[in-house]
């Protein structure tokens, strides 16, 4: 009895206020605030919960390395650090033309990318929107979905002459990508090849590299089994399966002639695409719905590889850095981002990611704002249905919303208003809103930062310097974001950091580095079945693979002298208003990086990207 009403004794309180996050609040006070010392105060209180101190920093980045190395030990870490079989770096001299899709957060991204070597390219893509029915779904659904849409790009292509003609009429003069399998036998790619004077067969002219942004155990170039669904999907029969295997089926029941050559995780992608024309790329980052780093490695320090010889020293390693401290040893949660992660379809997964990535920003911010509500602070004490909804506050809001730098702040209240539902909103609730956001953003700023951090000091890389290929929409469209970065590490390594390390954006570059590692991989193979040696990626493809070969048709002759070359800037009709909804966008030439590359989405265009890729 008398433990029982222990248990309902009020207990001693340490003094003060002691947030979630022990650390101290200021004496924000319930209610709205009455002039703008009493605003200031609440936004002090929010700077201090989602404050990462220069300590705290250190601290995480540290713990991250630490991590890194365990994954890089053994099997079953955290931080998965998982070999990709892509080794050695892209020379820019790579040539021809291959097929590439992207399986995004939201998108299915399908190119033609044309490889011109002087570091230059072409690329023709097309965007469908993945239904969430088809995310939730049986994975078999989804591959028969990718497997159609790959089949209409190409036929639009055909249609336009310009489906891979010249695919292999290059010479291939590249240092890069081998891996080697499990059966110990190794593929070099590093020499190149040639095909001049040999005819191609059919099935080279569909050769595909897969962008799979889900952690991959790889066994092969083109093999990986799913280890589990991340973001917003949760497809069934795919846990533990071969992906590549499962989608070259797809290829097969829908008769879509191409061979998935490469598996490549968007980070690596990124890598890759970036180190096509700018050789000093060493990271591969992506900070988009989800987030996500790569770097080479040298393999005598992946202690867990068992894949047999490799001919390169390194290998790229996809850290799969969003599942960081699920033990929430070092991460610095608070009572918002405890909520969101219940609340999320994985708890206590990808717990990183939950803080950093476009998928989340938005419902922490929610949250915080919910609880300003409930203490009476804005809006009346009034929230509406809408807002109420999880995830109903996109993080492509918060980055209108901080963008917005009219006198009265317009736009945010068309988004609180108007978009959101929310019944009336004064000045100052639209003021503390911004403030929100700043400080949701720059959190996740800073502790991408951490993650950068951790890479860096990992590859050796704070004192040399080195380029990072960056992708996703935070990165791209977040205001801010890079500048916090970038001020995170300078806090981290001292100004002189900001001269070393440059961020570059590398926009869609997933798709380009997939088909650069296709090519590679396919060199490989080819050249290895030229002299007769079974090779990891030869000997492993499936039945289904070598069915489909005899079922392909080859181009004829005629067809490829009709095929104009300028023709890989086309722009290609929407196939399927219910199943696509972005036009085609076509690039060439250098990584599109700048501004006049980039395309200007109108403001509801932008607030899906942001939210969503
Ligand atoms: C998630 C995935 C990872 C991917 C990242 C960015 O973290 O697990 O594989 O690279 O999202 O898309």
């Amino acid at each position: 009895m008398r433990s029982l009403l222990n248990r309902f004794r009020p207990r001693k309180l340490s003094p003060g206020n002691i947030n979630g996050n022990g650390v101290r609040k200021l004496d924000a006070k319930e209610g709205p605030p009455k002039n703008a010392d009493e605003s200031a105060a609440i936004v002090e209180e929010l700077n201090q919960t989602f404050d990462v101190s220069l300590a705290q920093m250190k601290n995480i980045s540290e713990q991250l390395k630490k991590e890194m190395q365990k994954g890089l030990n053994q099997e079953g870490a955290t931080v998965a650090m998982l070999p990709t079989f892509v080794s050695g770096r892209p020379t820019g001299e790579e040539k021809g033309r291959y097929l590439a899709l992207d399986l995004g957060g939201t998108f299915l991204r399908v190119c033609e990318v044309d490889l011109c070597g002087n570091k230059e390219f072409k690329i023709q893509q097309k965007k469908y929107k993945v239904p969430l029915t088809l995310k939730e779904g049986d994975f078999r659904d989804l591959c028969d979905f990718i497997a159609e849409c790959l089949d209409n790009f190409i036929a639009e292509l055909n249609a336009t002459g310009s489906i891979l003609s010249s695919s292999l009429s290059s010479d291939a003069n590249v240092a890069t990508a081998a891996g080697s399998s499990s059966n110990n036998s190794t593929h070099d790619i590093s020499s190149g090849s040639s095909n001049n004077g040999v005819e191609p067969s059919p099935i080279e002219k569909y050769q595909l590299g897969f962008t799979f942004s889900f952690p991959l155990f790889q066994t092969d170039i083109n093999r990986g089994v799913l280890k589990q669904w991340t973001k917003g999907y949760s497809c069934t029969n795919s846990v533990h399966e071969d992906v590549v295997e499962m989608l070259q089926d797809a290829f097969l029941r829908k008769q879509v002639p191409v061979n998935i050559a490469a598996i490549v995780n968007d980070a690596v992608g990124t890598l890759m695409a970036l180190a096509y024309s700018v050789p000093e790329t060493a990271l591969g980052v992506i900070l988009g719905t989800g987030t996500n780093a790569c770097y080479y490695e040298k393999i005598k320090d992946i202690k867990k590889w068992d894949g047999g010889e490799t001919l390169n020293d390194e290998m790229v390693v996809n850290t799969e850095w969003g599942a960081f401290d699920c033990e929430r040893l070092v991460l610095p949660l608070t009572v918002h981002d405890r909520k969101v992660d219940r609340e999320s379809l994985r708890p206590r997964q990808q717990m990183f990611e939950k803080m950093i990535s476009g998928m989340y920003l938005g419902e922490i911010s929610r949250n915080v704002i919910l609880h300003l509500i409930d203490r009476q602070i804005i809006f009346d004490g009034y929230s509406s249905n809408d807002f109420n909804k999880q995830h109903s506050f996109d993080t492509a809001y918060m980055s209108s919303i901080e963008l917005d730098n009219s006198p009265d702040l317009q736009e945010t209240r068309h988004i609180l208003e108007d978009v959101l539902s929310i019944p009336s909103t004064s000045l100052m609730d639209r003021q503390l809103v911004k403030s929100v956001c700043e400080i949701v953003g720059r959190r996740a700023a800073r502790l991408s930062a951490c993650g950068i951090a951790a890479v860096l000091k990992q590859s050796n890389l704070v004192t040399s310097g080195c380029t990072i290929g960056i992708d996703g929409s935070l990165f791209e469209h977040y205001p801010c974001f890079e500048a916090n970065m970038m001020q995170a590490l300078k806090d981290m390594f001292g100004p002189y950091i900001s001269y070393k390390v440059k961020f570059s954006l590398a926009r869609d570059g997933s798709g380009l580095g997939a088909a650069i590692v296709a090519m590679l991989a396919h060199k490989n193979s080819q050249k290895a079945a030229s002299s007769g040696a079974p090779t990891a990626t030869s000997s492993s493809v499936s039945p289904s693979v070598a069915e489909e070969k005899e079922q392909t048709q080859p181009i004829t002759d005629d067809e490829e002298k009709k095929t104009p070359k300028e023709e890989s800037n086309i722009e290609a009709s929407e196939f399927d208003d219910k199943q696509q909804d972005i036009k085609i966008t076509n690039g060439n030439g250098k990584i599109p990086n700048q501004e006049d590359n980039k395309e200007q989405p109108d403001h509801k265009d932008k607030e899906q990207d942001i939210q969503k890729e």
